[in-house]
């Protein structure tokens, strides 16, 4: 990435055309640039650029970015960098719950806050919560806890599981099963495929066709999500074995390269561009101006809510580590996704989720929304803050 490591002064850049004073609070950026997540990080990098021009005007901010390339171990070499070296008062970032575990030790030892605006690992706002560490995305758990009884609603008795084999694929498997088999449903059989590594589902896919499953539910986002949704389509298993899971498998951030094989499927997520509120409408639209027109995702909707808190946490006096981790774990506002509240209990957000379907209007992809689920905030999970 071009600009990693280089001290970016985005007062001058986005906001007064100030120049970074020794006060500014310095806010350290970390994001997978390049590798498997690299469309991700870069999404919600442009969600917080836009939430820092919208609420952070005057603010004194220094901005560092640097790459986690979505691996854990070089991704604690560059939150050390960030913390020991650039001394930054707050971290935002990390996309990969992988990440997120390997770093709370360190974040939560060095007692430096993490404000994570993607990373679903239930453990990092559970058994191991920090005072440190917030979420503006979603937990694992959370996204796909209300699912199983909405796959069972909609007739579907047997489910095969199909996820990338790394934290984030099991826990949102789990959480799903959990609650589908409560419901009253069978889960037939499952795979976790490598991780990073698959390019060809069809071993798997196979696997599924002959299970007896009714139903595949899935978690894969970014290159992974696109090949599994375009090769689950071109094998032939959407007619008859509908493909239902959580929503970064269709996100609106590379639908158009999925193309018409991801029509029909039915996902959850925390954010659709299709929510109509005022408040949504008016974002995606600031957004669309500085995108040639393209809507934005659920992973800019997360950089933006951060950099709306992180503002709000400055401007309420908030300047130093401990003061700004304390500020945010209070913060609750109404943003593009509705009421945003973060859980005093676990730090993890409480937020409505959306049910929707990819279907074609015209030529263009988009997402009905099917169901609005109600906010839903995570058990403690042997957090105690
Ligand atoms: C995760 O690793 O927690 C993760 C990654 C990508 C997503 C969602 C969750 O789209």
């Amino acid at each position: 990435m071009k600009n990693a490591g280089i001290l970016i002064t985005i007062a001058a850049s986005l906001l007064s055309a100030s120049i970074a004073s020794a006060d500014a609070v310095k806010v350290g950026v970390l994001l997978p640039y390049s590798g498997v997540y690299a469309a991700l990080g870069k999404e919600i990098d442009a969600g917080f650029n836009l939430g820092l021009e919208e609420f952070g005007k005057g603010l004194d901010l220094e901005i560092v970015r640097e790459d986690s390339e979505a691996d854990p171990g070089k991704s604690i070499a560059k939150a050390r960098k960030l913390v020991l070296q650039d001394k930054v008062d707050v971290m935002t970032g990390i996309v990969s719950s992988a990440v997120a575990g390997a770093l709370r030790d360190f974040v939560h030892g060095a007692k430096v806050p993490l404000m994570i605006t993607n990373a679903g690992n239930n453990s990092v706002t559970g058994a191991k919560c920090s005072p440190y560490i917030s979420r503006f995305s979603f937990s694992n758990g959370q996204i796909n806890r209300l699912m199983g009884q909405w796959v069972y609603d909609q007739g579907v008795r047997k489910v095969f599981t199909l996820a990338p084999d790394y934290t984030a694929g099991h826990e949102m498997i789990d959480s799903f099963a959990a609650t589908f088999v409560a419901a009253g449903g069978e889960i037939v059989g499952g795979e976790y495929t490598p991780f990073r590594k698959t390019k060809d589902f069809g071993p798997y896919l196979a696997t599924a066709k002959a299970s007896g499953a009714d139903a595949v539910y899935s978690f894969y986002a970014g290159g992974e999500a696109i090949t599994f949704v375009k090769q689950y389509d071109s094998f032939g298993l959407k007619a008859n074995m509908p493909l239902f899971g959580a929503g970064f498998l269709t996100s609106p951030l590379y639908v158009n390269a999925e193309g018409d094989a991801s029509i029909g499927v039915k996902t959850v997520l925390h954010y659709v561009p299709t929510i109509d509120s005022a408040i949504n409408n008016s974002f995606v639209a600031k957004f669309q101006s500085q995108h040639e027109g393209r809507s934005p995702s659920e992973f800019a909707v997360a950089g933006y809510d951060a950099a709306h808190a992180l503002s709000l946490a400055i401007q309420q006096g908030a300047t130093d580590r401990a003061s700004i981790a304390e500020s945010i774990s209070k913060v609750s506002f109404t943003g593009p996704r509705g009421e945003v509240t973060i859980d005093p209990k676990t730090n993890n957000i409480v937020q409505p989720l959306y049910v929707y379907e990819t279907v074609k209007k015209g030529d263009k992809l988009t997402q009905k929304v099917l169901a609005q689920l109600p906010n839903t905030q995570d058990d403690v999970n042997g957090c105690s803050l």
